[in-house]
């Protein structure tokens, strides 16, 4: 074995795991971010948490409003995924920008984008300062599934998102 920095070890564990934040802007719109840093962290009460950067906007928003839905995109969001990844909700509509089709879900003002797999509605409980970025532990409100999309996951670390396809 040979001695690794952090950014070779995520290129070791892809594909990793890719969810889209949807989280509420100033304005009420809908801001999107990829985010890998995200894990399951209890089953009873349900809980997840994931870490941005301390200059994200989804991070930012999500400390100020206390709520999120963290989505899983399908394999047709791919090319969305990418350009939300590559500029900041501070000073972009990235939906407008990106033309980014979005569904509502019930009772929620947060929106989220059309081909999403999988979203779980959160409500945060606690931040924590983390290195260079600040964690996010949520409690799951609700969670939505649809078993007919292929999800995405991130491979080559972060810079490239493609379904896993299972080996027989
Ligand atoms: C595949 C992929 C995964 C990413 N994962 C993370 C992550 O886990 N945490 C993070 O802070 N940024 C991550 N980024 C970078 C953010 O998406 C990017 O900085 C984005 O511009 C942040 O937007 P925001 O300021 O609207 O939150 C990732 C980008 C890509 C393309």
């Amino acid at each position: 074995m040979k001695e690794l920095s952090i950014f070779e070890a995520t290129v070791f564990t892809s594909p990793n795991p890719l969810t889209l934040i949807c989280t509420e802007k100033e304005d009420g719109t809908t801001n999107i971010a990829p985010i890998c840093f995200v894990s399951y962290l209890s089953f009873e009460p349900a809980m997840i948490g994931f870490a941005t950067g301390k200059k994200s906007h989804t991070g930012e928003r999500v400390r100020a409003t206390g709520k999120a839905v963290i989505t899983v995109p399908s394999e047709n969001l791919a090319e969305i995924v990418m350009s939300c990844g590559s500029c900041s909700g501070s000073d972009t509509s990235k939906v407008e920008k990106f033309d980014i089709k979005l569904n509502e879900l019930e009772n929620n003002t947060i929106k989220i984008p059309q081909d999403t797999k999988l979203a779980f509605v959160v409500d945060l409980q606690q931040a924590i300062e983390v290195g260079d970025h600040y964690f996010h532990i949520c409690n799951i409100e609700k969670i939505y599934g649809d078993n007919d999309k292929t999800s995405l996951y991130a491979w080559n670390g972060f810079g490239k998102v493609a379904p896993a396809i299972e080996k027989m």
